[in-house]
């Protein structure tokens, strides 16, 4: 960081500070991770100073011999390790993805069906506060939370009522997988496009953990930064008959010029993710969430569902007497980072929810392993019983620091 700390001591400072705490925390973030080193280095490379509009081959300035190379890399790394016929690298972000897809095949006041943001749905599937929600008419189904699973009669009686022109599957705060064929049938069923946003469980769809959408969805949409382990943003995989609209619906659709550094990013991110290393990653990023699962249920804590099949949980603190802001931040104190959210049927404000949500992405890539689920749940369970004790949170936050130094991010 030397150029940083001659050119802007500040910045330098404030981001040593961050390297210093991510290196002594554990983040429980259920969508974020810790990227390569080699992924850094693309992100801060010169391509970021480069304009490219367009696609490789039909830009609108010169000098793109070399931009070119890497996004048809990125482009044809990306189809390879999904099996998707097409693959558009360019989305700035899982939002901006998501917002493509709707200007590939929607006009404003059309009907989607989709899961409820409450329900762990995200925001960009038609949620009220989102631009999503206000352009475009969005209905809403949930998943069961003792099955795990969406009603299939209650899924096909909503599309058969609204005949919605897209249905969104896919989700932010589920411990499931859902079943992509019922979607698909539902879909056919009333001619809608089905779009699945697999921007939490990328990761484990490439290291072959849970079962890929790409067979069953029109379109599917990711971040790269969640369990893929990549660089932050976006991408739009989607059947060869779609390639054309989604790619107008990027550019010029909703973006301008890519980000090329984050281009060059998500190459090195689907090589990597394309290794026997990534999948088994992947598959103890599963492990190490059953790991947790299981002490947290096994001392009293109820979790949504009752477990997780993916990198996720939500644990349900309605009986502590505590809401999930003010245990979220008494974790956050003991070096264990995680997020409040809301759990079904919540009928506490989103701001301070009844539950909080961990993943175990992040602190796999760490190298962590289930005999350390067994410490984190321990930890948590007594942070949760008594988040005011700020001596038990600075004791907690010691044994962390002493454990996550053993652990180095990448
Ligand atoms: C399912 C899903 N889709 C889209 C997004 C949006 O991604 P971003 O925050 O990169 O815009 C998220 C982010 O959490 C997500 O969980």
């Amino acid at each position: 960081m030397n150029n940083i700390r001659n050119t802007d001591p500040t910045i330098a400072l404030l981001l040593r500070a961050e390297d210093h705490r991510q290196r002594d925390t554990f983040c429980l973030i259920a969508s974020e991770n810790h990227v390569s080193p080699a992924i850094r280095e693309a992100m801060s490379s010169r391509l970021t100073n480069r304009y490219s509009e367009g696609y490789p081959g039909a830009r609108f300035y010169e000098g793109q011999a070399v931009v070119d190379q890497i996004e048809a890399l990125a482009i044809s790394r990306a189809k390879s390790l999904f099996g998707a016929d097409h693959a558009n690298v360019q989305p700035y972000s899982g939002s901006p993805a998501n917002l493509a897809v709707y200007a590939a095949f929607l006009k404003p006041g059309d009907k989607i069906l989709s899961m409820d943001l409450a329900a762990g749905g995200h925001l960009t599937h038609g949620a009220q506060a989102s631009v999503t929600g206000k352009w475009f008419q969005a209905i809403h189904y949930s998943a069961d939370s003792v099955t795990g699973q969406v009603d299939a009669v209650e899924l096909e009686r909503l599309a058969l009522e609204h005949r919605p022109k897209m249905i969104f599957a896919g989700f932010s705060a589920w411990p499931r997988q859902l079943d992509w064929s019922l979607f698909r049938k539902v879909a056919d069923l009333v001619g809608a496009r089905l779009v699945i946003d697999m921007a939490h469980f990328a990761g484990l769809v490439a290291g072959g953990v849970v079962e890929s959408p790409v067979p069953f969805a029109d379109v599917v949409t990711t971040t790269t930064h969640k369990t893929l382990r990549g660089p932050r943003g976006g991408m739009i995989l989607c059947r060869q008959e779609w390639a054309k609209s989604i790619d107008r619906a990027v550019f010029p659709g909703t973006q301008g010029g890519p980000h090329n550094q984050v281009t060059a990013a998500k190459a090195i991110c689907f090589l990597e993710a394309s290794t026997p290393e990534f999948a088994l990653y992947a598959h103890s990023v599963l492990d190490n969430a059953k790991a947790l699962a299981k002490p947290l249920s096994q001392r009293g804590l109820p979790l949504v569902t009752g477990g997780t099949d993916n990198h996720l949980m939500l644990v349900d603190l309605c009986k502590t007497g505590f809401h999930g802001k003010e245990i979220a931040q008494a974790l956050d104190r003991a070096g264990l980072v995680c997020n409040a959210n809301k759990i079904p049927h919540d009928t506490r404000p989103a701001a301070t929810p009844s539950g909080i949500r961990l993943g175990t992405a992040a602190v796999t890539t760490r190298g962590l392993t289930s005999v350390h689920m067994e410490r984190l749940a321990g930890w948590i369970v007594s942070v949760i019983e008594r988040p005011d004790d700020q001596k038990l949170l600075r004791r907690v936050a010691g044994e962390v620091r002493d454990l996550a130094r053993q652990f180095p991010a990448p």
